[in-house]
């Protein structure tokens, strides 16, 4: 049995949340296959969200995967009652919610994938090897574990706020003196910070300003809960070891690759590295790194770590890369964020136009390879090869099954059920990729609108009487949504 005061803390404070893209089991399974393992289809999963709150990161799978099956459990009893209620205005009966501590967890049917996001390194030190043991013995034989945590060393530097609110606010005994305290010293001392005289001061500043616009409820949870401990990620490794687990690799796999690093900091790294592992760590060091999502399967499993570029074979992709120019020297993309990246290899160019015709829907390898011919072709093994690296990167990402969706926005747009009742919730909802949207306050009455009964041009009218905004901006918002997989 856990700390008591963990649901009674999550009980006063619920914490809202939201979806995590990178616990989608269709991202989970194509790591698991790329890494030469082989974890279920999403389609046909059973799944565990353990930690699961108010289930926000759990009802959009289970919309999408009506096949599969999906169990939230939590600690807090308050938290559990809002995601049932849920449950039954979604009418869905492939997803269900206990009250439930998974220290003492027993179950007929083992779990193909175990999501552990945001709860790790929140319990205390020493239920932390029992809570792998216990999630290891309710996981398949192929099946992978999802377990997010705060890592060392960049929550040494995190630590001085959560030191400070946790000193400012040691005489307040309700959650919401502690809260308006907390917020109160927050707002003096951000202002010791205004003029910094130091890169001491310039990096606690930006801190602070980054805390202004988060909720009351994260704040609390994040720097004011009795647990938070953040842990290297060799000490996680040896934490997974001693429950029977061994590490596969990070969720968000260009976090752990040298690329963006400069030259310098790739060759230390290298140096000071004997072992996939270490090296990992020492990227961290280099990173400062405060936050990972690490994958687990089981300890007797073999994880070759060599086939990479013909396991890619069997998966699907998508590239957000948007060809802007071509000359002689290659075609230049853009990314989401406005980087440019210039491609000098015609086929692989060739490859990613082909991608981005497709965004946000995905391509098989064979349509990918065939997509090269009009570049003069490439083997299938470059192909891998070169599919790869841009994996590693973060230009391309990787799906088990098919992510089939519309090229166009319909004339009478319409949100899945779930999408619209996000937006009564709050400002985030989830696309069909599991990737958390945040809504503008234009996008999010249009969302209650979206309904498939509206034309175009009667939501341009609505929304012009609304927000006095044309016809033009309502056709860019569309667009927006449908490039988020909303639509
Ligand atoms: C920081 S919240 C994270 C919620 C959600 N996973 C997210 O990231 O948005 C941690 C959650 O884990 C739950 N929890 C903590 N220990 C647990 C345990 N042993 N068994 C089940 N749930 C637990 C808490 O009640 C709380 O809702």
């Amino acid at each position: 049995m856990i700390d008591n005061s963990i649901g009674e803390s999550y009980n006063s404070v619920p914490y809202h949340g939201h979806a995590f893209a990178h616990t989608d089991i269709n991202h989970l399974s194509a790591l698991g296959a790329l890494f030469s393992l082989s974890p279920k289809l999403p389609s046909q999963a059973n799944v565990l969200e353990v930690g699961c709150a108010e289930g926000r990161n759990l009802f959009p799978l289970a919309v999408r995967y009506p096949k599969a099956k999906f169990l939230g459990i939590d600690l807090s009893s308050k938290q559990i009652a809002v995601a049932e209620d849920r449950r039954k205005k979604l009418d869905l009966d492939n997803i269900s919610f206990l009250v439930q501590d998974v220290l003492s967890m027993e179950s007929k049917d083992a779990f193909d994938f175990i999501i552990i996001h945001g709860l790790y390194s929140w319990v205390p030190e020493d239920a932390r090897i029992p809570l792998l043991a216990r999630a290891q013995s309710l996981l398949a034989p192929n099946g992978l574990i999802y377990v997010s945590y705060n890592t060392l060393p960049g929550w040494h530097f995190r630590n001085i706020l959560r030191d400070f609110l946790l000193y400012a606010t040691r005489n307040c005994i309700s959650t919401d003196d502690r809260l308006r305290a907390a917020r109160e010293s927050l707002a003096i001392w951000s202002k010791a910070h205004s003029n910094p005289l130091t890169a001491g001061h310039q990096m606690i500043g930006t801190m602070l300003n980054s805390l202004n616009h988060l909720p009351d409820w994260y704040i609390f949870h994040e720097l004011l809960e009795n647990h938070n401990n953040p842990l290297y990620f060799s000490r996680f490794v040896e934490e997974a070891s001693a429950a029977n687990l061994q590490y596969v690799c990070d969720a968000e796999l260009a976090t752990v690759s040298d690329y963006d690093l400069p030259e310098a900091a790739q060759s230390a790294v290298r140096t000071l590295a004997d072992d996939m592992l270490s090296h990992e760590q020492f990227n961290d060091f280099i990173r400062q790194r405060m936050f990972r999502r690490s994958l687990l399967t089981q300890k007797n499993l073999s994880i070759p770590r060599s086939n990479f570029a013909a396991e890619v074979e069997k998966l699907f992709f998508s590239s957000p890369l948007i060809p802007t120019s071509r000359s002689t020297t290659g075609t230049t993309f853009e990314d989401p964020h406005g980087v440019e990246v210039v491609v000098e290899d015609k086929p692989l160019a060739s490859a990613l136009t082909a991608l981005s015709s497709t965004w946000p829907g995905s391509l098989a390898f064979n349509d990918i390879h065939a997509a090269t011919s009009t570049a003069g072709g490439i083997s299938r093994a470059e192909l891998g090869q070169n599919l790869f690296h841009c994996l590693m990167q973060g230009t391309v990402f990787p799906h088990r099954e098919a992510v089939a969706l519309p090229s166009k926005v319909e004339d009478f747009p319409q949100l899945s059920p779930l999408t619209c009742l996000e937006a009564t919730w709050d400002n985030h909802v989830t696309s069909f990729k599991h990737e958390d949207i945040v809504l503008s306050k234009e996008e999010r009455f249009l969302a209650t609108l979206l309904d498939g009964k509206h034309s175009k041009a009667a939501l341009a009218k609505l929304m012009q009487e609304k927000f006095a905004i044309g016809e033009e901006d309502v056709t860019r918002i569309l667009d927006k949504m449908r490039e988020h997989a909303l639509l």
